[in-house]
């Protein structure tokens, strides 16, 4: 009885398309937008796009199902999803949270950045090319005590009051309005940047491969960003699926959303990295290249402000989308398990995901910078390291592992098809793919990523 009851009260998606803008919102994010450029200039460019278009075929697609599957499934969130099939695998749900939230944390404090880059620049403030200028605005503005604290909380103010209007009325509501938007602002910015005297050269680097510049850290690095970019491994895709009516046809949902998140990130790049090319900038800068590099392309272009200002605005949308469904993860587990209010578990939480993002903001200045944590990193590169390197591929190898080998491949299968009804011709290979290739190659990623920090 009680459980008939609970299925009521549980929230829904309200339509499928309302449901692929929310989950396509929670994989585009800043992993597109920042990270994916960064990384392919640091990795040889095509080399890096098209090892890493294999592997979103290969892994992404297969762990996106599983996860999808597994949530819908159960209509539970992780830790309650694991625990309903087998009771002794409920801490596995409880890593993929815990990874979610902990990233959260400091997510916020990156999206309170670019508030403050929307601020700066409609107030005109990047008004220069000089690279080592930009760099000292940016060490600086980080390195802050006070300042970054408010963006950081005016950025999990925003997160906050989405979530707690629910999945149907808040998250749903919000992705319709913030993925259309973002994906015109992306095409506009991306013919800007194409259109550049010279821009050429910056798409042949993105998408002509040189595999002379491949390595085994090229493959690592890819993997990684695909459980990262496409939101793996952190239980919030089993969330996700935990809201979608029985008769969804999850075969197509788990195809949609990789593939858009894989169009985001490659627009993404076609945006960047041409203009840094143009504008004779170098694509390798690494992290900075999106608070360093851009604010400099931007001085130089033609109404670069105003373009500065759409560009950061859809970095912001993208961000949003993705921390809504990172706090998510961890609301959804506290109303399912502890049964708390909605309104309360979000406050409560999102207070907590604040005040531990406290230490990763002052850890960029002198209030925490010289205080180290693991392998001789600072607070915050400290949260980037145990939720990357050890806490996803880890959720991720025993999410694998438990659809594949505990629930069973054919279960999985038959929920994907909903009995039957939907046509999955590549459910032997996906079989394949999440019993050996993803733990294989999860568990490779999971001990390189771990080495190097016991050096
Ligand atoms: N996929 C998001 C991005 O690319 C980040 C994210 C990871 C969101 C995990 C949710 C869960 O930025």
């Amino acid at each position: 009885m009680t459980d008939l009851n609970q299925k009521k009260e549980r929230d829904q998606w309200g339509s499928k398309l309302g449901f692929i803008f929310a989950a396509a919102g929670s994989a585009v994010g800043l992993g597109n937008l920042w990270k994916f450029p960064y990384l392919a200039g640091q990795n040889g460019g095509g080399v890096f796009v098209v090892i890493y278009l294999g592997l979103v075929l290969l892994i992404g697609f297969t762990l996106m199902m599983a996860e999808l599957v597994l949530g819908r499934n159960t209509q539970l969130s992780p830790v309650g999803a694991f625990r309903k099939i087998k009771q002794k695998w409920a801490w596995v749900g409880g890593i993929g949270v815990l990874a979610s939230f902990l990233i959260v944390t400091y997510y916020s404090v990156i999206g309170g950045w670019i508030i403050k880059y929307i601020v700066s620049a409609l107030t005109g403030a990047f008004n220069t090319t000089d690279l080592g200028t930009l760099e000292s605005v940016f060490v600086n503005f980080i390195g802050a005590p006070v300042e970054p604290l408010i963006y950081h909380g005016i950025f999990m103010l925003i997160t906050l009051g989405i979530v707690m209007g629910g999945i149907s009325g808040g998250i749903e509501k919000a992705s319709k309005i913030l993925m259309p938007g973002l994906f015109i602002m992306m095409v506009v910015l991306m013919v800007r940047s194409i259109t550049l005297p010279g821009a050429m050269a910056g798409v042949e680097y993105l998408l002509k491969p040189d595999f002379s510049k491949l390595n085994m850290g090229v493959v690592v690095s890819a993997l990684g960003q695909v459980f990262f970019s496409l939101s793996l491994g952190m239980g919030v895709m089993v969330t996700y699926g935990s809201y979608l009516p029985k008769d969804e046809n999850l075969v197509e949902s788990s195809l949609i959303i990789p593939a858009l998140d894989t169009i985001i990130a490659l627009l993404a790049g076609l945006t960047i990295l041409p203009a840094v090319f143009a504008l004779g900038f170098d694509p390798s800068g690494g992290p900075g290249l999106l608070f360093i590099t851009l604010p400099g392309v931007f001085a130089k272009m033609p109404f670069g402000s105003f373009f500065a200002v759409l560009f950061f605005v859809l970095v912001l949308f993208a961000a949003v989308t993705s921390s809504i469904s990172l706090l998510e993860a961890a609301v959804s587990l506290t109303v399912d398990q502890f049964k708390w209010e909605r309104k309360k578990a979000t406050i409560g939480l999102g207070i907590l995901a604040f005040l531990i993002g406290v230490p990763s903001s002052l850890a960029n200045g002198p209030v925490l910078g010289n205080m180290t944590f693991i392998a001789g990193t600072n607070f915050f590169d400290s949260m980037g390291i145990i939720t990357d390197n050890l806490l996803l591929p880890l959720a991720a190898l025993t999410l694998s592992i438990f659809v594949g080998w505990v629930w069973g491949t054919d279960k999985a299968v038959a929920e994907a098809t909903n009995g039957g009804k939907v046509k999955f011709a590549l459910a032997k290979t996906w079989s394949i793919a999440i019993k050996y290739v993803a733990p294989i190659a999860i568990g490779y990623i999971l001990i390189s990523g771990l080495i190097p920090l016991f050096k």
